[in-house]
């Protein structure tokens, strides 16, 4: 079995200032070797916390399909690789949501990573309206059919980010139930979409993850990790979610 694998998405946030934090949780990474961390800033920092970080992965937030050319603004995987990244996420609901990408689009993305020879996590998740209707199991399942690339070399490079649109930044999370009810269901489609292989990818959980609630949520059914957003910005944060899931020491 896998690791628990925690990823930091720092999102527009981090300054030069803030290498100390991705410092300080390079170093706790080292004192926590049954957990896998990553970080994921803004991609102006990956070349610079390249060069400060020696255990954690680093990756990207999103990237074009593209590998280059007239794209004003955008980044490639190739770029992202290039400035010392692992990884990159992509479809996360804050680009689903704010520049309209579709599934196609997160898949042709999704591709462009592997292409360029990076993993990808495929983040996928309903909103609070479409789990009222009782349709998120439905709508989460076709994200993932539609976001995760046709192959037999995707799945060992592929994680998959469940985060419910409502949790997001709002102190709210799904129960336990429905989180791995989600977790079951994604791991169900993507057995179709990737084979037997699809029994090996992490599915990590996304939404309002903090040291108080991490054990709980990572010890739920399936779930084999945590894309954080706002606790995973000082180190003191994310070492209290290492600590919840893994304290230091135990065997
Ligand atoms: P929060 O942990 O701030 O809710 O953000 C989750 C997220 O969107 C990570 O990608």
């Amino acid at each position: 079995m896998s690791l628990p694998y925690i990823v930091g998405n720092w999102k527009m946030n981090g300054l030069r200032a803030s290498l100390a934090e991705a410092r300080a949780i390079d170093r706790a990474a080292a004192r926590y070797p049954k957990v896998e961390l990553a970080l994921a800033p803004p991609a102006t920092l990956i070349s610079r916390m390249r060069d400060v970080v020696q255990t954690i992965d680093l990756g990207g937030q999103d990237c074009h399909v593209e590998e280059s050319g007239a794209f004003t603004g955008d980044i490639s995987a190739a770029i992202l690789k290039d400035a010392g990244a692992e990884f990159v996420i992509v479809g996360h609901s804050e680009r689903r949501s704010t520049y309209r990408e579709s599934d196609e689009t997160v898949c042709a993305k999704a591709q462009a990573a592997l292409d360029a020879g990076l993993s990808v996590i495929v983040c996928v998740g309903e909103t609070e309206a479409q789990r009222d209707a009782g349709d998120a199991e439905a709508v989460v399942t076709a994200q993932v059919a539609g976001s995760v690339p046709q192959g037999d070399d995707v799945a060992p490079r592929l994680t998959l980010a469940y985060e419910p649109v409502w949790a997001i930044g709002t102190g709210r999370v799904p129960s336990l139930d429905d989180v791995e009810a989600m977790h079951r269901a994604i791991r169900e489609t993507l057995l179709k979409v990737c084979g037997d292989a699809g029994s090996n990818v992490r599915i990590l959980y996304g939404g309002s993850v903090k040291p108080e609630n991490a054990a709980e949520l990572l010890g739920a059914d399936e779930v084999g990790g945590a894309l954080v957003g706002g606790a995973s910005l000082t180190a003191e944060s994310v070492i209290g979610i290492v600590e919840a899931i893994s304290p230091a020491g135990s065997e």
